[in-house]
């Protein structure tokens, strides 16, 4: 009797150990909604300002494309269309707060391991001027 119970312990032991490294292994979809965390809370989103788009361009270039390209997989994910999966405000905060989003959001959590053959994503700390314009640029390129 006693030996039985603590096999079914174990074994329920093992299998919650299972779930859980399968959750946390578990691909997350990019919910629209999530505003990342950090400093930017609203982010007002209009017309396309040509100006600062190319003014992300340039900042992409520098800051950016050394891993990502927008269309082919390159040291990071491919950043074509990512406006529509994942809210400006997530956007933002991501490349102005970047170790802390790593730590604590679960969709960057299951993008680390999905890329973990690659160092994860420096911590970019673009000042939110420069943040605010790779956005525009990223919105050209859905
Ligand atoms: C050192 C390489 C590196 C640099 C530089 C870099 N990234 Fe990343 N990026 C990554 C990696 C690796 C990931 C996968 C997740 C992670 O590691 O945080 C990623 C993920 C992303 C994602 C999420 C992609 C998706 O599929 O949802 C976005 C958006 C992004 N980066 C934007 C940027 C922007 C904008 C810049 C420039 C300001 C930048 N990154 C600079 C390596 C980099």
């Amino acid at each position: 009797m006693r030996l039985n119970s603590v096999i079914l312990s174990v074994a329920f032991i093992l299998v919650f150990i299972f779930c859980g490294f399968v959750a946390a292994n578990f691909q997350q979809k990019p919910d629209p909604k999530d505003k990342g965390i950090g400093p930017i809370k609203t982010v007002k989103i209009g017309a396309i300002d040509k100006k600062l788009a190319d003014k992300g361009n340039t900042v992409f270039d520098t800051k950016c494309l050394p891993c990502h390209n927008i269309d082919n997989v390159n040291l990071a994910p491919a950043l074509r269309g990512v406006t529509k999966q994942l809210s400006p405000e997530f956007i933002m905060n991501y490349v102005m707060n970047t170790a802390e989003m790593q730590k604590k959001n679960p969709f960057v959590k299951s993008l680390i391991q999905q890329w973990k053959k690659v160092p994860i994503m420096k911590d970019q700390k673009l000042s939110e001027k420069d943040a605010r314009a790779v956005l525009e640029y990223l919105r050209t390129q859905e």
